[in-house]
């Protein structure tokens, strides 16, 4: 049997086990399920074929088939006169990998990275082994297929402090129209506002058709604490508001989706899939990047590239690629015997957002999402799979998302540092997700599990501007060896003083009359390891918060962007590689610093404006054949 028809199947057979026979004859689920088999099907014939064959030369190898990579392929092979390879590591995007709630299922799958972090002494201590998992898409649309579908673009000041750096080019003026051309904006309230939204693009961007009377409270929550509600991709991004997010009708909108999709006709234009690069070739002598070397299904391959090669792998294989050719941190190379091309600080300025996830909340109504509810009660399945509407197109349960400014909390026009996401649900309580997060089974039982069946909300603080930073190193020379990825997240303590701020801030809410009118009152089980800490002192949560805040999975920064004069900096502004001639990466590595967003969007945006970049240096023979 092949693996779509596999994939589909479990999960549906996983689905049909919650639903009596009775409830299956009533409800329409037969019809549902052919349908939602249709749609499949066609879902996965739309996405592009694996190459049958391999040219032996093409004008542009990109290698990742993510968010960004799946943009840069797509503006390249426009040009009918320049042929494009894009190599992508995973396995194809199945639709049911596509059903928002199951946002966070396909981590166990084949189509993750499975990464963690380096064991710590000081962050993730409530994780088994006291390591973070660091979840990365392996499949045909990368981490946009397994991420959350949180639309955010950042605040103007996040790019024109990149600006700042020393990267003209990339102030908010110049990315925004990037935003613009990528944007297919569906809410209807906010097509209005053609300055900062756009009907055009291939990126479509919805509310969930559903949200539960607890987003409205958490929305009305923020206006009694004095916060304004805001369409936070607009023109100013502090106050609160229902969450903007990358689904069409329902189901999620993946960069495959919107980006490779359409262009499965294109005959310029190559993907291989399950085909991992193991190696970028660059001449020593000329320092100029020739070719990349993959293998699939055991088999190498060696295809040149006749203009440039990119790399678009993601803030965690990229730079493990650079320094797998030579290209990174000279001692570090040297002690694995890679011989070294260019000494480029590779793999350091590692970043992410911090992000507490064991806050909970109990309400005394049935208000809020419970899956196993869900499941029993096989009408929401059912609405579901004939319309996509009701609470399985809620992207993981999360429904709300609020920025705040907390040095000026009156600013209109703030610039947030902190963030709140608002999920209807008792996010710890998921089976799937303490497991995929790799949480503690003695936590989970002893605090989460109690609550599984109890209607419930959760509140994840985020450090927005990060002081802390980590770095990738290679295991061994071997590009098979996962990567080693240290990363103390709270390194400088204000990232963690923040999540504290944060966790107030969501009590603070709770207390609120919209959350009242539903009793909410703070899950008081302790974490075990904190239980002789006062519980609700600022020294519970500090423990609280060293066991159970996670980076939110933004990693980015790793392949710096700055000016020359940067030592830390591997590209310059227009993504070249500092040292190496035609060699670009473009993806969320190249952020000089992570943006006040969830970084899906900002690296599709990335893709475009890189894409752009390389169009006009080609035309203007800036690069010569
Ligand atoms: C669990 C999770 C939840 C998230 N939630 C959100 C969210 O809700 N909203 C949001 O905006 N952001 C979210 N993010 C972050 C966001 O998805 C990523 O920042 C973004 O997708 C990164 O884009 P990228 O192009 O840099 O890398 P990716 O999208 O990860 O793409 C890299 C691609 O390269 C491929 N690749 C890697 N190495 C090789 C190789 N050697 N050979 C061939 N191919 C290779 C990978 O398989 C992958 O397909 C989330 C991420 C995760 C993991
Ligand atoms: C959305 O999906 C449902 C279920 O397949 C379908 O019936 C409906 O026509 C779709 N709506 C749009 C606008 O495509
Ligand atoms: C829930 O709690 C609130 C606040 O205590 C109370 O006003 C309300 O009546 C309760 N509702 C139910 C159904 O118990």
């Amino acid at each position: 049997m092949d693996q779509k028809a596999t994939y589909q199947i479990f999960v549906i057979i996983l689905l049909l086990s919650h639903i009596t026979q009775a409830e299956r004859r009533n409800l329409g689920l037969l019809e549902g399920l052919v349908k939602f088999v249709q749609e499949g099907t066609r879902h996965f014939q739309e996405e592009p074929q694996d190459a049958a064959t391999v040219l032996p030369e093409y004008d542009f190898i990109i290698v990742g088939a993510g968010s960004a990579g799946s943009v840069v392929a797509n503006r390249l092979s426009r040009n009918p006169d320049w042929n494009v390879l894009l190599i992508e590591a995973g396995r194809p995007e199945n639709y049911v990998m596509d059903i928002p709630i199951m946002a966070t299922f396909f981590q166990f799958s084949d189509a993750n990275w499975k990464y963690k972090m380096e064991p710590s002494s000081t962050v993730c201590l409530g994780m088994e082994n006291r390591q973070c998992t660091c979840p990365r898409g392996k499949v045909v649309g990368g981490s946009s297929v397994v991420n959350f579908m949180i639309y955010t673009r950042g605040n103007k000041r996040d790019y024109n402090n990149w600006e700042k750096l020393g990267n003209s080019g990339w102030g908010y003026k110049d990315v925004l129209p990037y935003f613009l051309e990528i944007e297919e904006m569906t809410i209807p309230e906010l097509t209005k506002d053609t300055r900062f939204h756009s009907t055009r693009g291939e990126v479509t961007i919805s509310y969930a058709p559903f949200h539960t009377p607890l987003a409205d409270a958490f929305v009305e929550g923020g206006r009694e604490l004095g916060h304004r509600i805001v369409d936070y991709n607009g023109e100013t991004q502090t106050g609160f508001s229902l969450l903007q997010t990358t689904k069409r009708n329902g189901t999620r909108w993946s960069a495959s989706r919107a980006f490779l999709h359409p262009m499965r006709d294109r005959n310029n234009f190559h993907l291989k899939k399950r085909s991992q690069v193991t190696k970028i070739l660059i001449d020593p002598s000329t320092k100029t990047a020739y070719g990349v070397e993959f293998v699939q299904n055991k088999k190498k391959y060696v295809v040149r590239a006749k203009k440039e090669v990119i790399l678009s792998a993601g803030a965690v294989n990229s730079p493990q690629l650079l320094m797998l050719s030579g290209v990174g941190p000279k001692q570090h190379l040297t002690a694995l015997n890679i011989p070294v091309i260019e000494d480029l600080s590779v793999g350091y300025n590692l970043m992410d957002h911090p992000g507490s996830l064991g806050l909970t909340f109990t309400v005394n109504q049935s208000v809020g999402l419970i899956l196993n509810e869900m499941l029993n009660d096989g009408s929401s399945l059912v609405e579901y799979l004939n319309y996509h509407k009701g609470p399985f197109s809620v992207p993981a349960g999360c429904e709300g998302i609020a920025f705040i400014d907390t040095k000026n909390p009156s600013d209109v026009d703030g610039d947030p540092d902190l963030e709140i996401l608002f999920f209807g649900a008792s996010l710890l309580s998921e089976k799937s997700l303490y497991k995929t997060l790799g949480i503690r089974e003695d936590i989970y039982k002893t605090v989460y599990e109690p609550v599984e069946d109890t209607h419930s909300w959760s509140g994840v603080p985020l450090t927005l501007k990060p002081k802390s930073r980590g770095r990738i190193m290679l295991k061994s020379a071997n590009p098979f060896h996962k990567p080693l990825i240290y990363y103390d997240l709270f390194e400088d303590p204000q990232d963690l003083e923040m999540q504290l701020l944060g966790i107030k801030k969501i009590i603070d809410l709770s207390n609120t009359k919209a959350f009242q009118k539903y009793g909410s009152k703070v899950h008081n089980y302790p974490i075990p390891d904190c239980k002789h800490l006062e519980f609700g002192s600022d020294e519970y949560w500090r423990c609280v918060i060293r066991h159970l805040a996670v980076g939110i999975w933004h990693l980015s920064g790793t392949c710096k962007m700055g000016p020359i004069s940067d030592q830390s900096s591997v590209v310059d502004e227009r993504l070249r590689v500092y040292g190496i001639n035609r060699l670009r990466v473009i993806d969320a590595s190249i952020m000089p610093v992570v943006p006040a967003a969830h970084t899906n969007v900002p690296s599709m945006m990335l893709g475009a404006k890189g894409a752009d970049m390389v169009i006009q240096d080609w035309k203007t023979g800036y690069l010569k054949n």
